[in-house]
């Protein structure tokens, strides 16, 4: 499959996405999102991989929405084009999914890596939503996912004003998971994705619904729904080899069916 906007590529059991408009900072056109949820469909479909990691470059993660093809976007066409549901597809990714984040991430670009399960930052990492210096609003679930990432005050400060965070901020108020020093960051996050990709596939895929199910339903309800996924892995043959492996003192052979 070939890309313009993108870099693919397989290492063991871990899909690399590696965002790429170099020269604009890998602000995010209509290209580079529809070649973005192609290769997500390849990935989610391969069964040997076990992990995705999404990535820009040292100095953009993604600077946001190409503000050059969104200039003169009109309302009846953005309403008629359904302008931004493309996007979700991330955020409907299976398997689970690592931003690896240097540099800007802002607007679009923010959102998109909190579509994404662990965010993992370089401490050249910056952080924020400045739509509202363009005359609109995050529109790819900013508003929701950074409120329920770090609270409303400091949601609605970034909002409201534009603020950048940078990214031991970013650590503090719970946006990321950890943050590497720049050079690391690539070496951190395949670290990170290869574990996850060698536990068995149900079991991640299963983790990843149930923590997700946390932001959509009551906590009566979301335990409930995570003791249905428990109980079902207990019909898989990696459950079997994972707690025989343990008794028996010896590696597990995952299946990862
Ligand atoms: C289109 C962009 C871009 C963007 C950068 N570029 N961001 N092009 N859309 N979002 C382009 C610049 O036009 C420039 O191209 C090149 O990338 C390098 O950028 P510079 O501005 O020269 O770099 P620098 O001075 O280092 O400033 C970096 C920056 C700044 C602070 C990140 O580029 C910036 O403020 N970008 C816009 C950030 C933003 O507002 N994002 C939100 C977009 S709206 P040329 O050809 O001129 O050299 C959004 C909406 C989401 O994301 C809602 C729904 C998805």
């Amino acid at each position: 499959m070939s890309y313009e906007t993108l870099l693919v590529e397989t290492n063991g059991r871990v899909g690399v996405v590696t965002l790429h408009r170099p020269k604009a900072l890998n602000a995010l056109n209509s290209q580079l999102i529809e070649e973005l949820n192609r290769a997500l469909d390849a990935l989610e479909a391969d069964p040997g991989i076990g992990c995705i990691v999404l990535a820009g470059s040292e100095r953009a993660f993604a600077a946001g929405a190409d503000v050059k093809e969104m200039q003169f976007l009109t309302f009846p066409a953005t309403y008629r084009d359904d302008f931004i549901t493309s996007w979700e597809r991330l955020s409907r990714c299976r398997k689970p999914v690592i931003a690896a984040v240097a540099g800007y991430a802002l607007g679009g670009g923010c959102e998109m890596a909190m579509m994404c399960d662990i965010i993992l930052a370089a401490d050249t990492a910056r952080f924020g939503q400045p739509e509202i210096q363009l005359g609109i609003m995050p529109g790819a679930g900013g508003s929701q996912r950074l409120t329920r990432a770090v609270g409303k005050a400091k949601a609605m400060e970034m909002c409201l004003t534009g603020r950048t965070m940078d990214a031991a901020e970013a650590e503090r108020a719970g946006l990321v998971a950890r943050v590497v020093p720049a050079a690391d960051l690539m070496a951190e996050a395949m670290k990170t994705a290869d574990r996850i990709a060698d536990m068995p596939l149900a079991a991640a895929m299963m983790v990843k619904e149930s923590v997700n199910r946390a932001f959509e339903t009551t906590l009566a309800e979301g335990i409930r729904f995570e003791r249905r996924l428990f109980q079902a892995l207990f019909a898989t043959a990696d459950q079997k080899e994972g707690m025989g492996a343990f008794v028996e003192k010896r590696q597990p052979g995952f299946a990862r069916e």
